[in-house]
């Protein structure tokens, strides 16, 4: 479906009417927060845990949240509802506005809100039964990756190296310690402890990074949040990446180097079905 209906400030429109102001400081400074979330079978998944992250991000960077969570849940599944797939992946932005160029916020300002959805485009199952390959790089970005921004000109040149390299994400490392993909959580096993980098400033907490822990309490897989250096991760015996988009997604070469065996993990292939199953649930 190339012109699907989107929300936007209050209207259902088609994506290609869907306008907005050149002074929206979304526009001028990448001035606001977004999320994306997933919709399987035509259920948002983890919806509760997107929500509170969207308005923790909202929270942080000061803009009124415009809606309750009702409120939202409503106008997200609005935009579902009139989009024929079955499995989705939304994508919600909110940004401070439209005012006049000036880096402080303005007094008043009604945030600007936009909701659209996509097919949800899962890995192939050749990239899950070989694994993925990655690129690592210095995490350039700045020091508040917790907040979801839309300001993301790190995270693109990230990607970018990445996609110049033919691979599928770099990782990114900051004084020698892992932090996180372009757009993906990065985690490690070693001897059977599956760890990740600490939920601090240094990263985004992805939804899958609570459902990781979840699932590996429920699996008996001990998981450690510690900062990780550079030496673990190539030493590592697995690596994974997790995001809305990869779900749980081997990683079997790294700057060209074999992980581990160079083959998805038995820890990867447990957590891989766990997900499948708490999709189902
Ligand atoms: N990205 N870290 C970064 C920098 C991300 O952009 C994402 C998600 C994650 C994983 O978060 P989650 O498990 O909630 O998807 C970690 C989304 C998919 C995106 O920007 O498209």
């Amino acid at each position: 479906m190339n012109d699907p209906l989107v929300y936007l400030n209050g209207e259902m429109t088609p994506l290609s009417e869907a306008k907005i102001p050149v002074l929206d400081r979304g526009f001028i400074f990448g001035d606001g927060v977004y999320e994306v979330i997933p919709i399987y079978k035509r259920r948002m998944f983890r919806a509760e845990q997107h929500m509170a992250r969207l308005f923790r991000s909202l929270d942080a960077i000061g803009i009124p949240n415009p809606h309750d969570l009702d409120q939202w849940m409503a106008l997200i599944n609005k935009v579902a509802a009139a989009y024929p797939a079955d499995d989705q992946m939304v994508y919600l932005q909110v940004t401070r506005g439209v005012a006049r160029r000036a880096h402080a916020f303005p007094a008043t300002v009604t945030p600007t809100v936009f909701i659209m959805t996509n097919p949800l485009v899962l890995p192939s199952a050749e990239a899950r039964a070989a694994g993925v390959s990655c690129v690592s790089m210095d995490d350039k970005r700045w020091l508040h990756c917790e907040i979801k921004s839309v300001s993301l000109l790190g995270n693109v040149l990230a990607a970018q190296y990445a996609a110049e390299n033919e691979v599928t994400e770099a990782i990114q490392f900051r004084d020698g310690c892992l932090t996180e993909g372009s757009s993906s959580n990065v985690w490690i096993v070693k001897n059977g402890v599956m760890a990740g980098p600490p939920k601090d400033n240094l990263i985004l907490e992805g939804i899958r990074y609570g459902l990781m822990q979840e699932l590996c309490a429920a699996h008996g897989i001990p998981l450690e949040e510690r900062r990780i250096s550079r030496e673990e991760v190539f030493a590592a015996d697995e690596v994974m990446l997790s995001s809305a988009t990869k779900e749980v997604l081997p990683v079997v070469r790294i700057d060209g180097q074999p992980v581990g065996n160079g083959v998805p993990g038995p820890i990867y292939k447990k957590l891989y079905e766990a997900y499948q199953a708490a999709k189902a649930a």
